[in-house]
């Protein structure tokens, strides 16, 4: 029996709401991505209640006819200039209640909100080879960009058994390496005033980032929206770090950026890690990253791994990451619905 489903006002969702809503996501994320760390409650909760970054919450629910939650749909409506033609799509249908039209049926709410909004383009998320993709490809989407997941481990205990490890300190003598003309400075939430301009300049580098075929646009970053999207990571209770490369003349060359979920040890995830042209070719990608580890060993030790994504074009990014001892972990696909055709 398929289910009845509707649209739900995430400003008003409750806790026990949203427990509903993270039994669901639970249930399917272990089906469907074993061994990722699934959110807690709360997290979920802070993710459909606070603000999002550049972007405003469509959310809907299917509910079977006793009444319990089933399956569960976030659309992400971009809203900043150069994104407005762009939706994402997050949906979850328990396993014990799939193939029976519920993924279908909360889709096609999705589909319709996209086009009452006048969105060209939906964007979602699958495990490589997992439901998601069936369904994408039977649904009209098409793929438009791989990525390769990878995890550093950096616990002792694990370096101890002797399983497979970076090697610390060669991460810290890159991480102590000198860079004439450059110097690192880090910080923890919001850029300090004096650097904001420099870092949103950096930040529109991230632009020309390989992005497959996802028609994803172009984000001009200025003081406040570099501000705006510190604040959105506190305000649900996560901790961003940032370090930075500064050169000589005042430019900022390069940043990278982790965050720490709230209260979930021990996966600290990797945000941007971005050279800005002028100064690439110098190494400064790798030095960054590695002063981030060493930063996050000596600062936040509960966090033990990073997992970072890259696309599996980013020759540049990924020959980085396994320099630093990254190692493969898992796959998704982002699919396209192109809604500007009908
Ligand atoms: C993808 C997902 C939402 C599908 O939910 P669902 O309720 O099973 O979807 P439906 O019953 O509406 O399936 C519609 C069609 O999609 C295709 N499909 C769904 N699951 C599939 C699978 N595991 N393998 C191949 N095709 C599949 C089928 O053509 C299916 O029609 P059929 O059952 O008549 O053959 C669900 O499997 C899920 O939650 N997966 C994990 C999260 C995820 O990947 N979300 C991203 C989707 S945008």
């Amino acid at each position: 029996m398929t289910a009845h489903v509707q649209l739900t006002q995430p400003d008003r969702i409750s806790t026990a709401e949203s427990s509903a809503w993270h039994r669901v996501v639970a249930a399917s994320m272990a089906h469907d991505l074993p061994g990722v760390p699934v959110p807690g409650p709360e997290e979920v909760h802070a993710r459909l209640t606070e603000p999002a970054l550049g972007s405003r919450r469509l959310t809907w629910t299917a509910t079977s006819g006793d009444g319990s939650v089933i399956g569960v749909a976030v659309l992400r409506l971009f809203t900043w200039p150069g994104q407005d033609h762009l939706a994402e799509l997050d949906l979850h249908v328990d396993p014990a209640h799939r193939r029976a039209g519920n993924g279908s049926l909360l889709l096609s709410a999705a589909v319709a909100a996209c086009r009452d909004e006048n969105r060209r383009s939906l964007v979602a998320t699958t495990a490589a080879e997992g439901a998601g993709e069936g369904f994408c490809l039977r649904s009209g989407f098409k793929q438009a960009l791989s990525l390769d997941h990878l995890i550093l481990p950096l616990s002792g205990a694990e370096r101890a058994e002797g399983a497979e490890g970076p090697d610390l300190e060669a991460v810290h003598r890159i991480a102590g390496a000198a860079h004439p003309g450059y110097r690192l400075t880090g910080w923890t939430g919001t850029v300090p005033d004096g650097l904001a301009a420099a870092f949103a300049t950096a930040k529109s580098a991230m632009n020309d980032m390989p992005m497959g075929d996802v028609d994803f646009g172009r984000v001009e970053w200025d003081e406040d929206r570099v501000r705006t999207m510190a604040g959105v990571v506190a305000d649900r209770g996560d901790t961003l770090l940032t370090i930075a490369a500064l050169h000589e003349d005042g430019d900022m060359a390069g940043y990278t950026e982790i965050v720490l979920p709230q209260g979930r040890p021990p996966r600290a995830q990797q945000y941007d890690t971005a050279v800005v042209p002028g100064h690439r070719g110098h190494g400064l990608g790798l030095w960054l990253k590695a002063a981030m580890v060493c930063r996050l060993l000596a600062e936040h030790p509960a966090f033990t791994e990073i997992e970072t994504d890259n696309a599996e074009d980013n020759v540049h990014m990924l020959a980085v990451n396994r320099a630093l001892g990254f190692r493969s972990y898992r796959r998704t696909r982002e699919f396209q619905l192109d809604l500007s055709a009908s």
